[in-house]
């Protein structure tokens, strides 16, 4: 014990807006590991695994759960134990990550084929997507719908509890099964103010991640009935991922339930101060922040992607893209850095535009005489 390393503090994740996946354990969770309990998971046998899967149950409102190493694996799994033999397909949003994301998993695990569908509303799916692009029928040229898989959230957006329960009615009148990609329900949840088993009563598989924004080292779980969980059991072994000592990992996602999620909603009130913020600099969303993402409308707000990114490294922020993910470690110092840096990206990217400021070959930014330009 004594030559253990204390966890880093602060968490390096304090000014990093990339995602909420770069979170850190917590030294709760990291006391919790050491004081797992080191039961052999693959004969089922690790108390705190049990504990996790079962609170997962009971939130869920499923019968059963299941830990996976990843959001990836229990997507592809969530989704695999509804298909039996191909031609089949899964319908989708096109941003989807279990279609987008994964590395082809549904063609390569599930030998599904894919129909990646964009929202009418260009925000989340709705039934009439779904009517429109779901396949029924024992046509022969076709490939059959057997799943819908729908994100929540998908870039940070909750699709309406109603819509959930419209198109879950749909499918489950046509046989065709629902999957949920829940790696951020718990933000759903948090912000909507709906439980996550008003979530869950309307899909059949449910994966959800405890390393996105929670905190947790590694992975996810999946909720199902007893007969789903019992086959997804199987299919984990196979994919290599029956686990061992399985309580350093179920240990601190036990502890991000119970001392993360809570603070969520914090985390969502930054992002809605951050978005009233950067309106105030003529910045705005590409769709609507109703959680923690914020994703810059580039165009519309008349920004430099390539110079803001420059600018963030000045500030020491660090940012990947046009997607601003806020989560617990973020501190409000680095969110105050993030807004001088796209301050300072809007002013430096309306003067080039102007054509009064130019850019040096040092990286610098220098004043040009456009009069001289032309005399
Ligand atoms: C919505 C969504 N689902 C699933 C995943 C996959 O999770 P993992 O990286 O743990 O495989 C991610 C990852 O960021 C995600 O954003």
């Amino acid at each position: 014990m004594s030559n253990l390393k204390a966890p880093s503090s602060p968490s390096p994740a304090t000014n990093d807006f990339r995602s909420d996946t770069f979170t850190t354990p917590t030294p709760t969770m990291l006391a919790a590991m050491v004081n797992a309990s080191f039961g052999d998971d693959v004969y089922q046998e690790d108390r705190i695994t049990t504990e996790f899967q079962r609170e997962i149950a009971r939130l869920t409102g499923m019968e059963d759960a299941l830990f996976m190493l990843s959001g990836t694996m229990g997507n592809q799994i969530g989704v695999r134990v509804h298909l039996n033999q191909p031609p089949h397909s899964v319908l989708c949003d096109y941003r989807a990550h279990v279609y987008a994301e994964e590395g082809s998993g549904l063609a390569v695990l599930s030998q599904a084929m894919v129909t990646p569908v964009h929202p009418a509303n260009g925000i989340y799916l709705t039934l009439d997507d779904v009517k429109k692009w779901t396949v029924l029928g024992d046509d022969v040229h076709t490939a059959p719908t057997k799943v819908i898989s729908l994100e929540v959230t998908l870039g940070g957006v909750i699709t309406p509890m109603e819509e959930i329960q419209k198109i879950s009615e749909f499918a489950h009148a046509h046989g065709v099964k629902v999957h949920c990609d829940g790696a951020r329900l718990w933000n759903a949840s948090a912000a909507s103010g709906h439980s996550v088993s008003e979530y869950c009563q309307y899909f059949d598989t449910v994966s959800m991640c405890v390393s996105k924004g929670l905190s947790a080292p590694v992975g996810g779980v999946l909720a199902s009935t007893y007969s789903n969980i019992k086959r997804a059991r199987w299919l984990r072994k196979q994919q290599g991922g029956g686990i061992r000592q399985a309580g350093v990992l179920t240990a601190p996602a036990l502890v991000a339930l119970q001392e993360i999620w809570p603070t969520m909603k914090d985390t969502h009130e930054k992002t809605k101060k951050l978005e009233k913020d950067l309106a105030a600099l003529g910045v705005v969303p590409q769709i609507p922040v109703d959680t923690n993402f914020y994703f810059i409308d580039a165009k519309r707000s008349h920004l430099d992607m390539g110079i803001l990114l420059e600018q963030c490294g000045k500030f020491n922020v660090k940012l990947m893209d046009e997607r601003i993910s806020l989560h617990h470690q973020i501190s409000d110092e680095a969110i105050e850095s993030l807004k001088a840096a796209i301050a300072a990206a809007v002013q430096i990217t309306k003067a080039l535009s102007s054509g009064y400021v130019s850019k040096a070959t040092s990286g610098g930014y220098y004043i040009t005489s456009k009069m001289n330009e032309y005399s």
